[in-house]
């Protein structure tokens, strides 16, 4: 069992834990001034512990334009002021971890802001000088021209004239982040040391922000190259040079082959996001089957050893659809995007509660898979108490707003004057925060948070959700997803109804004749395992977790 209270000396924690993911901004305003702040973070952290999650992931809280909600960074080493000062923020690390909560934080390396001193600097430099070649400059718009674009929305080139470098510079986002020059060893150094600024902190890891593309070659996609997994390489042994029980989530939206190269041989990254996983998830519930997830964790090869995936179902970016085919694509886009105002880039951005119709059976279920799959589950903060969204907000702001504390003014996330909030609030019938609230749902011993607590805590108690292999068992009703997890002597099966009507399926268990699974929720027996076919039947998008006792 994971102890909480304290920081264990672990290499490997981030198997074990359960992450949250939050933006300051949108989390508790302490000063009244309109926006969420590290000191009421701090405040809210008795919550956050509560609910059990063991690692906190915060969104770029540093100086910036905000016109990318931060990931357009102006200064690696300094706080927003909006969120508070650099003690504020280094109180709550140390908050954080006396609660035995960990805290990773993002380095976004591939762009800055053109905001940043770094660019300021290189566009009136001289072509060819140092200070210029922080960043990827060319006279023509016709370099790299197989990188395809990625906010397809907004931009229509990855090249932006600057009127005062007389240059064209390269952006793979916004055309306000120019990307840095990695070709530049100066510019990883700078890099570095920004790195080696949070982590003397005490930050206990980074995501790594948009990492596929921090190096471009002609006649390339310039995306996940050799010379990029050579600096990743550099950054991971500048890592472990000097600190330890450290790091790196890789943020690779590519399918699964060109993923596990950012573990390299455990030597880039120690974790990755599983992005083709997280679709397939939305797509075999619409379609009540199996398949979509059998086949990807099929085509999912094995990762070494020290590694680990991160899995999600919601997070603050639209759910790309980046990683599936194109049938997918429009398959997903009719089933949980009808409206196209719900679309965005290549993807939907809405929170999962509304895109399973507020079910609480389906939010349920998908939880359920979760925090039972192969990796470390990652909640986003709202969707433990079922958040709506508001596709009206533009950008992805829709999935952004304030969390809901309660029903008082502004939802108890501020004072402010409601017009002064850095977004308004939900208020609709039936996701506003009249309805959907942490106060109410902690009254409420039947609410989705409660709900939310009582699996992560169940979860917490046995390690091979995070470390165990994973066993598919495939009965003839493909409604029923079956898989087996096992680490040391700990065995459990997972079965799951993925369809809106009662089930029952016929499960080959022969191995374990003999044996009585337990269900993990209420600890009762089942019938006992013998040779012939094991008879689960279930309710609509019923789930069980099955403890298979040696
Ligand atoms: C990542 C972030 C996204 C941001 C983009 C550009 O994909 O998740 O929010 O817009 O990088 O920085």
């Amino acid at each position: 069992m994971t102890q909480s209270g304290e920081i264990q000396d672990d290499p490997f924690w981030y198997k074990d834990v359960i992450i949250y993911q939050l933006h300051v901004k949108t989390f508790y305003d302490s000063n009244g001034d309109g926006y969420g702040d590290f000191a009421g973070l701090i405040e809210k952290l008795d919550y956050i512990e509560e609910l059990g999650v063991t690692c906190i992931w915060i969104l770029p809280f540093y100086p910036s334009p905000l016109r990318d909600d931060g990931y357009d960074i102006a200064d690696y080493v300094n706080i927003n002021p909006l969120y508070g000062s650099m003690q504020d923020a280094k109180n709550f690390i140390k908050e954080a971890h006396r609660r035995g909560i960990r805290v990773i934080t993002e380095l976004v390396i591939n762009h800055t802001s053109d905001q940043h001193a770094w660019f300021q600097r290189a566009r009136h430099a001289p072509a060819g000088s140092p200070e210029r070649d922080f960043y990827v400059w060319s006279d023509t718009a016709e370099k790299f021209e197989d990188a395809r674009i990625i906010f397809i929305d907004t931009e229509a080139s990855n090249w932006t004239f600057d009127s005062v470098a007389k240059q064209y510079y390269w952006h793979r986002f916004f055309a306000h982040q120019p990307d840095l020059n990695f070709d530049n060893p100066a510019v990883t150094e700078a890099v570095l040391e920004a790195m080696r600024y949070w982590l003397d902190i005490g930050v206990d890891g980074f995501r790594l922000d948009a990492i596929p593309y921090l190096i471009e070659r002609d006649g390339t996609n310039c995306e996940n190259l050799p010379e990029t997994h050579a600096i990743l390489k550099q950054l991971r042994t500048a890592l472990d040079a000097d600190y330890k029980n450290k790091l790196f989530l890789a943020e690779a939206n590519q399918w699964p082959a060109d993923v596990i190269q950012y573990f390299g041989d455990g030597d880039e990254c120690h974790m990755a996001y599983h992005f083709p996983l997280m679709p397939r998830i939305f797509m075999a519930v619409h379609q009540q089957t199996r398949l979509p997830i059998v086949e990807i964790m099929r085509q999912t090869p094995a990762i070494p050893e020290s590694c680990q995936w991160a899995i999600f179902l919601r997070n603050h970016d639209e759910l790309t659809l980046e990683m599936v085919t194109d049938e997918e694509r429009d398959y997903m886009y009719s089933a949980y995007a009808e409206n196209p105002i719900m679309r965005c880039n290549v993807g939907i951005r809405r929170r999962l509660a509304p895109l399973l119709e507020n079910s609480r059976p389906r939010i349920e279920l998908v939880n359920g898979l979760l925090f039972s799959f192969p990796g470390t589950p990652i909640v986003y903060y709202g969707d433990e108490i079922g958040m709506g969204d508001n596709v009206y907000l533009g950008d992805r702001n829709g999935v952004r707003t304030p969390m809901q504390w309660s029903s008082d003014r502004n939802g108890g996330f501020s004072k402010a004057q409601f017009a002064q909030l850095y977004s308004p609030p939900l208020m609709d019938a039936v996701s506003g925060y009249q309805v959907v609230n942490v106060e109410g749902q902690l009254m409420d011993k039947s609410s989705l948070l409660r709900w939310m607590r009582r699996i992560i805590r169940l979860r917490k108690q046995y390690k091979v959700f995070g470390r165990g292999t994973l066993e598919f068992i495939e009965p003839a009703n493909r409604k029923i997803l079956a898989y087996v997890r096992q680490y040391e002597s700990q065995t459990v099966l997972c079965v799951a109804n993925l369809s809106w009507s009662p089930q029952s399926a016929e499960l080959e268990l022969s191995r374990w004749a003999g044996k009585t699974p337990i269900e993990m929720f209420g600890m009762e027996a089942f019938h006992e395992i013998d040779e012939t076919p094991y008879v689960v039947t279930f309710a609509p998008y019923g789930f069980y977790w099955f403890l298979i006792e040696k």
